[in-house]
């Protein structure tokens, strides 16, 4: 089995704003969703993206104002960003976001982990490290927003573990989900029509069932309160802050 790493530097960052649909439709989507959060940014606003990916929040952030430090350990979706910024205060830096707080030099008005990006993580101690250094990262007034899929108030059986996530006349991508107690061992499965001929490649990894409600507790118990909780499209995204 790939590591997760290894999963998007040898297969998954090439395809991976392909599988979003339209990267622009998924860029709008954030946008019109921060727009929800009335998040009012000051001139010197900063704002943390863990797990950018190819930038569909850090991209809105930056257009809101937000001098946006955009981590992931992909570089591949990093230099996709970078062609994407434009003169927009993006930084870059290609790290575990378990290291985020060492690229910080100041606390953050907002940090982002969204698109199911903390369920990548190798285990729930990683997770609690993460989301303690985050509490610890905020400004006094300053907002934490997360987003994961649901994989722990249902579980799919036989053929609904199959999940086809797109295809054209040329590729297809498809997703089997083998759920375990504590891990979803995902399988990405890639379809290319190479000279006439079909050719598939498969990438596996572990996903961890993640419960928001074991992490949201976590984060009250930091002194956070969480505002507001939205399930949408099975992803579940929930909006903290931290008292002024
Ligand atoms: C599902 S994608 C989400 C990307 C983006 N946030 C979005 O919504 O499109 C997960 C991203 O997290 C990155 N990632 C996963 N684990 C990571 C880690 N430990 N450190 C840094 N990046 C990580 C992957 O490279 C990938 O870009």
């Amino acid at each position: 089995m790939e590591t997760v790493k290894d999963h998007y530097d040898r297969f998954l960052g090439s395809v991976y704003s392909w599988i979003l649909g339209d990267f622009e439709t998924a860029r709008q989507k954030n946008t019109a969703y921060f727009n929800t959060l009335d998040l009012a940014p000051d001139d010197n606003a900063i704002a943390v993206d863990l797990g950018c990916g190819p930038g569909s929040q850090s991209l809105p952030l930056a257009e809101l104002g937000y001098s946006v430090l955009a981590i992931d350990f992909c570089q591949e979706l990093l230099d996709e960003l970078g062609q994407r910024t434009g003169g927009l205060p993006i930084r870059t830096v290609c790290d575990d976001l378990l290291s985020f707080r060492s690229h910080m030099s100041e606390p953050a008005d907002l940090i982002v982990c969204m698109g199911d990006t903390l369920v990548h993580l190798p285990d729930e101690k990683a997770v609690e490290s993460v989301i303690n250094d985050v509490c610890d990262s905020l400004k006094p007034g300053g907002t934490f927003i997360y987003a994961i899929r649901d994989y722990v108030d249902y579980t799919p059986h036989g053929a609904a573990r199959f999940i086809p996530i797109r295809a054209n006349d040329d590729q297809i991508f498809t997703c089997f989900l083998d759920y375990r107690q504590d891990v979803v061992h995902v399988h990405d499965v890639l379809y290319r029509r190479i000279d006439g001929e079909w050719q598939m490649r498969i990438s596996d990894y572990l996903k961890l069932r993640l419960d928001t409600r074991h992490i949201n507790e976590q984060i009250t118990g930091r002194g956070l309160v969480v505002a507001a909780g939205d399930d949408a499209d099975g992803m579940i995204t929930v909006v903290a802050r931290r008292p002024e």
